[in-house]
């Protein structure tokens, strides 16, 4: 078993105007998937990228592409993201009121099923769709924007996930203000995999920044 924590490379703060090479370098420099926010500027106040632009990157990786999808509507796009070329579809379950037939369809793509839960939404929401469930994302930031603080009433709510999950596979990620001080904090609370943005691109050295997250450096 692998005792380091999974590092997923959040790309909406790498540097757009280069985001092939910014995907090339984070994956060589240990990050275990990429992490891609799709923001609409309707569930979230903040517009990125669509399905366009992960087609167009997909070459410049062999990690998973992990879609954090921040969007109205979505079961329209589903099939568009799994063509894409995403390994797994994030969803929010305030955007469909069908939430359980939602993860079902992203299976049906062959797409791993993550759920993403925003600070103010209780984990009681999952607890009948468990068995649809791959990912579960625990936002610890408002969902919107790259470098906010690290929001800390919600590790309790790891804790209350992990527990709640008991043996079943599902991998739990924690989105937003992940940085070197708390990520030993999270992964004590029961998460598996570190997302993170600021932490990785807005400081030199990738690879160092990524070994420091995963806590292989001090
Ligand atoms: C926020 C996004 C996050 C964001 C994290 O809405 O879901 O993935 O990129 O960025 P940092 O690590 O800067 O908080
Ligand atoms: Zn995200």
């Amino acid at each position: 078993m692998n005792q380091y924590p999974k590092v997923s490379s959040s790309i909406l703060s790498a540097n757009f105007a280069f985001l092939g090479k910014e995907i090339q370098e984070v994956t060589q420099a240990g990050a275990d998937s990429i992490h891609i926010d799709v923001m609409d500027g309707h569930f979230v106040p903040n517009i990125t990228l669509g399905p366009q632009i992960i087609k167009a990157i997909r070459p410049y990786s062999s990690l998973p592409f992990d879609v954090h999808l921040m969007i109205k509507n979505v079961d329209s796009y589903i099939n568009h993201f799994a063509e894409a070329g995403a390994d797994s579809l994030i969803i929010h379950p305030e955007t469909e009121p069908h939430v359980h037939r939602t993860l079902q369809a992203i299976r049906k793509f062959g797409k791993k099923a993550g759920i993403a839960l925003n600070p103010a939404t209780s984990p009681q929401v999952i607890e009948y769709l468990l068995d649809e469930i791959d990912i579960i994302l625990i936002m610890t930031v408002n969902p919107g924007f790259g470098g906010q603080s690290f929001i800390y009433s919600q590790l309790e709510k790891i804790k209350s996930v992990h527990s709640m999950i008991g043996k079943r596979p599902i991998e739990i990620a924690v989105d937003g203000g992940v940085n070197f001080e708390n990520s030993s904090k999270i992964i004590e609370a029961g998460a598996s995999t570190l997302v993170a943005g600021t932490a990785i691109f807005n400081e030199a050295g990738y690879e160092k920044n990524i070994k420091r997250l995963k806590g292989k450096i001090a």
